[in-house]
């Protein structure tokens, strides 16, 4: 054959690989209102830039006739590109093929990928859309979801792996995800369990549907799997694209920084976003849009665990990662989820070289039976361990309580805070006027003529001498008391001199997280 007699057999097989399951399965994922796996590489990766890999990788599977079966490309695509100009590698799970169900050499193709990744430490992005491990391979499925779970847990902290869950996932599909970095799911589309409805009838009894059990909403707001809820596919790429912009290419490098630009304070004036009345709640994004760039906070797990806030901004140009307590939902106080999603963010943002700024306000960890029995000393540790951990630059601004355990928990200087500022209105404590006067003044009051008005007068009188940040500033626990419109450039300094911080740790094998 010629040259072009071979180029034109070549583009004969591409072609028919490339169809996928054929032109019905295309038209049936279509009917459900999902991209298959190709267009969905198109539509996440600038126009142009994908590059296909092991395209004609077939299957070895022989049991089940499955010998006589054609699987196009094992079931999955493969390959590099950029995002917004950033490198990637990338694998999508093709649900035409076999349901996307992964056998040896679908395995195989993810694995070289995740290899490539970790050679050229770039980060791994995977589209999920299979049922798991493919029943009629046998050990090998399981063999090859190992090899993913054992790859995802190498790159951890070395390169960010981001996962998309594009439809029904079960088994391993939803396993290999729960290692990454950051989940991503689309409403109606995107459902998660290790076993599925029918198992759950056939095992229990008990009938629920694939939505109820783990759709999208359920993961984003009850479980917190997921990291970011989009309404469509290309919302959900949207936020891929946004997201990578926030984070650097591997752990020995930076983020990318960007122009700088002032923040909207007009619409985010810190007079108008915080009440005057200590007791009032208020939207602490708000604050951080009133000082970081551009007003553009982009934050992540949104809808779970919302009495804790985390995400990213950029302060002078620079990535910074925000945790922040939230007024606006159970005072902001620290329980079993919001421990988990603060400490998990922590960790990412140390493991990347992205500073932390916290922001405090809250009566401490919550109180309560079910707290206790759900494990609130264990998952509240995570946080102490988080941030005593990490050796990023650290920036802590008290607004407002910061009380017992919450106080040291929320990046204190004793967990090595680099800079701890706090507003005038911070009220540092072991503990709430109300409950401190209740009990170191209980005989006094109890005496008293009018124990109500005893009760007041001590209150007022504690409120007086430790409801302010002077008493820790005066042990230098705090290193300045700054007026709330300062606060940007307060940190922006902070920022800019840790910018070569170096901090080091015990050297170990790992330490024991409470996880
Ligand atoms: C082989 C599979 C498959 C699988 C789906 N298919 N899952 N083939 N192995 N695991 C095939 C179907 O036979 C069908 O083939 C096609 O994919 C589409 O599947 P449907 O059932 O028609 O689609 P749908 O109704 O949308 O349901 C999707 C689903 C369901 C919810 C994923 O297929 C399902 O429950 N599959 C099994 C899930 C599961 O239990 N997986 C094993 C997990 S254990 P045809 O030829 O008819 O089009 C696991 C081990 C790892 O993963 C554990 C790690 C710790």
């Amino acid at each position: 054959m010629s040259l072009k007699q071979k180029t034109l057999d070549l583009k004969k097989r591409m072609h028919e690989a490339l169809q996928g399951g054929g032109v019905q399965a295309n038209e049936k994922q279509a009917a459900m209102g999902k991209m298959t796996a190709r267009e969905r590489i198109v539509a996440l990766l600038d126009p142009n830039s994908f590059f296909e890999y092991d395209l004609f990788v077939e299957h070895s599977a022989k049991d089940f006739d499955m010998d006589k079966k054609i699987l196009p490309g094992d079931g999955v695509v493969t390959g590099t590109g950029t995002i917004t100009g950033y490198p990637v590698c990338i694998f999508a799970q093709d649900f035409t093929v076999a349901g996307g169900s992964l056998g040896f050499m679908h395995a195989r193709k993810i694995t070289k990928i995740m290899d490539h990744a970790m050679k050229l430490k770039i980060p791994l992005i995977g589209i999920n859309d299979s049922g798991g491990a493919r029943i009629q391979e046998g050990v090998n499925s399981l063999a090859g979801y190992g090899d993913i779970f054992y790859r995802n847990t190498l790159a951890s902290g070395v390169i960010p792996q981001i996962s998309v869950i594009l439809g029904p996932c079960a088994g391993g599909a939803v396993y290999s995800p729960a290692l990454t970095d950051f989940v991503f799911v689309v409403d109606k589309i995107s459902k998660m369990f290790i076993t599925g409805p029918e198992v759950i009838k056939t095992v229990l009894g008990e009938e629920i549907t694939m939505e109820e059990l783990g759709g999208a909403r359920v993961q984003a707001e009850v479980t917190g799997n997921a990291h970011f809820f989009a309404e469509s596919e290309d919302e959900c790429f949207d936020q891929i694209k946004k997201l990578v912009t926030y984070i650097p290419w591997n752990n020995t490098k930076k983020a990318e920084s960007f122009p700088k630009k002032t923040p909207n304070t007009k619409l985010f004036k810190i007079e108008d976003i915080f009440p005057t009345d200590p007791t009032q709640p208020y939207d602490v994004r708000n604050v951080i849009r009133s000082i970081v760039d551009d007003s553009d906070f982009f934050e992540v797990q949104e809808l779970f665990a919302r009495n804790i806030v985390i995400g990213f901004a950029r302060l002078n140009g620079q990535t910074v990662g925000f945790v922040a307590n939230q007024p606006l939902v159970l005072a902001g106080v620290l329980d079993v989820d919001s421990s988990d999603k603060g400490a998990r963010f922590i960790r990412f943002c140390d493991a990347f070289n992205i500073p932390l700024v916290t922001f405090v306000d809250l009566p401490g960890y919550l109180p309560g039976v079910d707290q206790e029995h759900a494990g609130v000393i264990r998952h509240g540790a995570k946080i102490l361990y988080a941030y005593s951990e990490a050796t990023v630059p650290k920036m802590t601004v008290i607004l407002r309580k910061a009380y017992g355990g919450g106080y040291i928990a929320m990046c204190s200087r004793h967990l090595r805070a680099d800079f701890v500022f706090a507003w005038p209105t911070a009220e540092i404590a072991v503990m709430g006027p109300e409950g401190a006067a209740n009990i170191i003044f209980r005989a006094e009051i109890l005496a008293a003529e009018n124990p109500d008005e005893m009760r007041k007068q001590k209150v007022k009188e504690y409120k007086k001498k430790f409801a302010n940040p002077y008493v820790a500033a005066a042990f230098g626990y705090i290193d300045a008391v700054i007026d709330p419109n300062e606060t940007r450039r307060f940190l922006i300094h902070a920022i800019e001199v840790s910018s070569h911080k170096d901090e080091s740790r015990p050297m170990k094998k790992h330490g024991i997280p409470p996880f």
